[in-house]
């Protein structure tokens, strides 16, 4: 433990949605680095318990909190003493936001602004904010590198964008650095079971496929075999959650640094397919789980895998988990915390 509580970094980040999947292995990865955290979230998708946790392994202090309540959020940011933001608060359903725009754009665009503003206000003027790979829509060639075109295909995607542009011009007109994430298929669970995945209702793969062990019908669908791929199944590149984070601390050094408003791919370089994510799975979990093929799910490409070469180079990032360790930890923690 004693890892987690080395306080010779005091400086303090404001991290929203440090409740949730991503938010919490970030904060993590920040106490292991000494840094101080003050967790917003509203607690809409993320969970006390996790907070909880967190709080055991550093200097955690919590807001529960919305962004769209300016007022609230301009209280805490005159309370306490914030170094910079990390920006995970958002609605990140691809699918809820197709039926639901208005509650994407006006939570995620609209939080945002607030956020921003907040910032402004408070003369905090670095922030690490959390992107998607949906940003550039049905991809043009693999794998994507971050010329690759801008065309979200939905307003999950458009969202990301807009903000994305938010953050550029809030740079130029007011000096506020940013580094963006363009993430790709995040997985996995803190190796130490401390976090991991808690989405309700869970959309995601590997925690679907892993969910359906426990289960007595053990019944998976697959949504669409027949794209072009090597076996007919999508092809997404699986970053570690873990490794992830570390990429967020990594960009808080850069800003702390001097390092100008920038952004980034973080994947692994790597595709795997449905089908090879579902055997590992069966694997790990040393059961036979039945498959359904589905109908295609609207709005999936066929193939998503990143070129991040531009994190490695310029801030040193280097993703060390493999997809099988994501499963094995997913599956620890899915096993630990069977719901
Ligand atoms: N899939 C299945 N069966 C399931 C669930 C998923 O076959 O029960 C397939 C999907 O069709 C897709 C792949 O598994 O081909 C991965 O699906 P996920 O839902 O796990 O992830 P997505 O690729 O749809 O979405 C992820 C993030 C989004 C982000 C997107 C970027 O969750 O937030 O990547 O492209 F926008």
């Amino acid at each position: 433990m004693a890892e987690y509580k080395d306080d010779n970094n005091k400086k303090q980040i404001l991290v929203t949605g440090g409740a949730g999947y991503i938010g919490s292995h970030c904060v993590l990865a920040l106490l292991k680095q000494g840094y101080n955290v003050v967790i917003f979230d509203n607690l809409s998708t993320g969970h006390i318990e996790t907070v909880n946790s967190l709080k055991k392994y550093g200097n955690v202090d919590f807001y529960q909190g919305d962004l769209l309540n300016y007022s609230y959020l301009n209280t805490v940011f005159k309370q306490i003493a914030v170094d910079a933001v990390i920006h995970f608060a958002a609605c990140s359903q691809v699918g809820e936001s197709v039926k639901n725009p208005q509650k994407y754009y006006i939570n995620n665009v609209c939080g945002t602004l607030n956020l921003l503003k907040a910032m402004l206000e408070n003369n905090v003027k670095k922030i690490v904010f959390s992107s998607t790979a949906a940003i550039y829509g049905e991809p043009q060639y693999t794998p994507i590198n971050e010329e690759h075109p801008l065309n979200p295909i939905n307003p999950y995607g458009q969202t990301k964008l807009m903000i994305e542009k938010i953050m550029e011009d809030y740079d130029k007109a007011y000096g506020l650095s940013s580094v963006r994430f363009r993430y790709f298929n995040v997985a996995g669970a803190d190796s130490k079971g401390i976090v991991g995945e808690w989405h309700e209702p869970e959309t995601h793969l590997i925690p679907k496929i892993l969910a359906s062990t426990h289960s007595n019908e053990r019944t998976f669908e697959i949504y669409g075999n027949n794209y072009k791929t090597k076996d007919g199944t999508c092809i997404r590149d699986y970053i570690n959650v873990e490794d992830l984070a570390e990429a967020h601390v990594l960009a808080l050094k850069y800003l702390e640094n001097g390092g100008k408003t920038n952004f980034f791919n973080l994947g692994t370089n790597e595709g795997s397919s449905v089908k090879e994510v579902f055997k590992l799975c069966e694997e790990i979990a040393g059961k036979k789980i039945n498959v359904i093929i589905r109908q295609k799910r609207e709005g999936d490409p066929a193939i998503l895998v990143a070129d991040n070469s531009k994190a490695k180079d310029i801030l040193g990032w280097q993703p060390e988990k493999k997809l099988m360790q994501s499963i094995k930890t997913a599956y620890k923690w899915g096993i630990i915390n069977a719901r």
